[in-house]
């Protein structure tokens, strides 16, 4: 056995000298923990252990070793790789959970910020009550009718039998469009929607009018100028007093809650014969306050009713104005302040509230439909 060649000892071999691999990881350890990002580390992996590393440039040459050094110079080499790739990996864990936590603090939300987003309003109670009421009669088979703001007086007065010299026909309760003469007024209620809808409308009839009035009224806190009111009229074959009682018991029910009744009191109205005013039961107190001074109730002021609209069969005046013979059909109607409504159902205690168009006003009715 020849004794190994001295020119190819591994320890010969400059580069593959444990001193100089030494150094050679020495230095990648430093570069490894000097990288202060992933993309440094990338380069430096690069540096110290791509193919132009020193010590891939090193490992080349232990290709041409006779095979007794190849051991040694393999095995050391195989240490010092090691090492880097170990530094490698212990630095690149680092950096990365460094990565996630600075992550974390650059994607985490404040909920508390300020985000200049404007606050949103709410819908008006009036205009989600006007729908309320719609979806209820609609579900009975009613259309939805409207008539124009802006009347003549001839629709507004003379088709409902409210006579020329009728109180309310002045200037102190009505708003002329000009002169007292002009024939044009803005609509005092919306009964003349019950014209417009016998007159324009196959019969049978079943319309509710929701809409807005006007009045002659100083804004206070229990009148307004500018209200809405709802209109019910039905026109058909053998309509009696009692469909009247139980479509307005239907409607206090829904606007109110279950067993809620109405009660009606004789009253008169021109284009009604005969004519009622409509109560509603105490929806709070159900007329248990009345003659009991332990629990008084602030909402009927312990009278266990409160008073909500008009109603009555249609007069035969009015069929005949509008060309319906009284001999087939006959009909009823009704008609309540949509404020005063929500003026009890919420506890509502001052009309201007609902005019004036606060939104902390109407955000307190939130966006219920
Ligand atoms: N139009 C009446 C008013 O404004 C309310 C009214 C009463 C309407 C009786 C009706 C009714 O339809 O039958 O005071």
């Amino acid at each position: 056995m020849s004794a190994p060649n001295k020119s190819f000892d591994p320890v010969e071999v400059t580069t593959l000298s444990p001193e100089v691999l030494a150094g050679f990881v020495s230095e990648a350890i430093s570069a490894i923990s000097a990288a202060n990002s992933l993309d440094e580390l990338k380069e430096v992996r690069l540096a110290h252990t791509g193919d132009r590393s020193p010590l891939s440039l090193a490992n080349r040459e232990i290709g041409a070793l006779p095979p007794a050094a190849k051991a040694e110079a393999g095995k050391r080499m195989g240490e010092s790789r090691g090492a880097v790739n170990a530094a490698l990996a212990a630095r690149t864990q680092e950096l990365e959970t460094l990565r996630d936590a600075a992550l974390l603090i650059e994607e985490s939300v404040d909920v508390t910020t300020a985000t200049g987003v404007r606050a949103q309003g709410g819908r008006h109670p009036l205009t989600t009550i006007q729908e309320q009421i719609a979806d209820v009669f609609v579900a009975l088979g009613y259309q939805l009718a409207e008539g124009p703001e802006i009347e003549s007086e001839w629709l507004n007065f003379d088709a409902l039998n409210i006579a020329p010299d009728h109180p309310a026909r002045t200037m102190q309760d009505t708003f002329f469009i000009g002169s007292e003469d002009s024939g044009i007024v803005l609509r005092t209620h919306t009964s003349p929607v019950q014209i417009r809808s016998m007159l324009n409308r196959e019969l049978p009839i079943y319309v509710i009018c929701p809409g807005r009035v006007f009045r002659t009224d100083e804004l206070d806190s229990t009148h307004s100028p500018v209200f809405h009111q709802v209109e019910g009229l039905v026109i058909d074959k053998g309509i009696t007093m009692a469909d009247l009682k139980g479509t307005l018991d239907h409607f206090a029910q829904s606007m109110f809650g279950e067993g809620i009744v109405t009660r009606l009191r004789p009253s008169y109205f021109p284009f009604t014969e005969p004519s009622a005013e409509v109560d509603l039961q105490c929806f709070v107190c159900r007329g248990t306050s009345v003659d009991n001074p332990d629990a008084p109730c602030r909402t009927c002021r312990s009278e266990g009713w409160i008073e909500w609209g008009g109603c009555g069969m249609v007069n035969p005046k009015v069929l005949v104005a509008t060309g319906i013979d009284p001999e087939i059909y006959s009909g009823f109607a009704f008609g309540m302040g949509l404020e005063r409504t929500l003026m009890f159902r919420h506890g509502i205690t001052d009309m201007r509230d609902m005019v004036e168009g606060d939104v902390r006003f109407t955000r307190a009715f939130g966006l219920g439909v």
